[in-house]
């Protein structure tokens, strides 16, 4: 097994499906998120750079926007000021998001979707993104999932488990039968708060409350032995 097995393993590991995270799993929204919300704060005169976008990973777009905000010295805004600065936010990237195509995945992304569904798992996307639906439309992969649940049906964003727990859910299976596969920390500490085993990738690779850690997400139908 090439994946670098951590924490409680058992020898005899059986998963019934696969939730996957989308924004850094299946693939790479961040510049767009980047772009859009750089627009925001450009003109609200807030310093954001690569490294505050990387917090947002896994976080709502309220969440995302109060993070960025931290650096916003300006007049009181309110509630309604946030609310039309996310929705402008939204705009924006989602017309980025239309330049994207199947030619955005991964290499590894379809022949992983296929050998797990062959191998008999079921798989959902579990994501805090109300785009969900519109990523999964543009790179040609809607097909692929038994289940989906994003920020659409849920009420609070990870690290909360609610979207991982509806994602089962949705599947008709128990919390120890799902596989979570996430790049954030905060999705990371959403699935072990649902009680699922989690492989992380990317930015939370080595994370240490992950069960797995993943160089290339070619390598998850061996580890769950599909
Ligand atoms: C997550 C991203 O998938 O979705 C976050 O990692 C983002 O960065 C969140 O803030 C919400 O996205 P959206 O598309 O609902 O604004
Ligand atoms: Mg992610």
């Amino acid at each position: 097994m090439n994946a670098l097995l951590r924490g409680r393993v058992s020898l005899t590991v059986k998963y019934r499906a696969v939730i996957f995270d989308l924004d850094g799993v299946l693939c790479h929204t961040d510049k767009y998120h980047y772009l859009a919300w750089k627009q925001i704060a450009d003109r609200l005169g807030i310093y954001f750079d690569e490294q505050i976008n990387n917090r947002l990973r896994g976080v709502s777009r309220m969440e995302s926007l109060n993070i960025i905000l931290e650096k916003y010295t300006g007049p009181l805004l309110s509630n309604e000021d946030k609310e039309r600065l996310a929705s402008e936010k939204n705009e924006t990237y989602r017309k980025l998001l239309m330049q994207m195509s199947p030619k955005d995945l991964g290499p590894n992304v379809l022949s992983t979707l296929e050998r797990l569904r062959k191998g008999g798992l079921k798989l959902a996307i579990g994501s805090s993104s109300k785009n969900a639906p519109l990523i999964l439309e543009r790179l040609g992969l809607k097909h692929y999932f038994d289940a989906v649940s994003d920020g659409n049906n849920i009420q609070y964003s990870k690290p909360h488990p609610q979207v991982f727990l509806m994602a089962a859910e949705y599947l008709g299976l128990k919390p120890q039968d799902c596989l979570v596969v996430e790049d954030a920390k905060a999705g990371i500490r959403a699935a072990a708060a649902a009680g699922m085993d989690s492989a992380a990738m990317g930015d939370a690779a080595g994370y240490e409350l992950a069960t797995y850690s993943l160089k290339d997400i070619a390598e998850l139908p061996e580890l769950v032995g599909a």
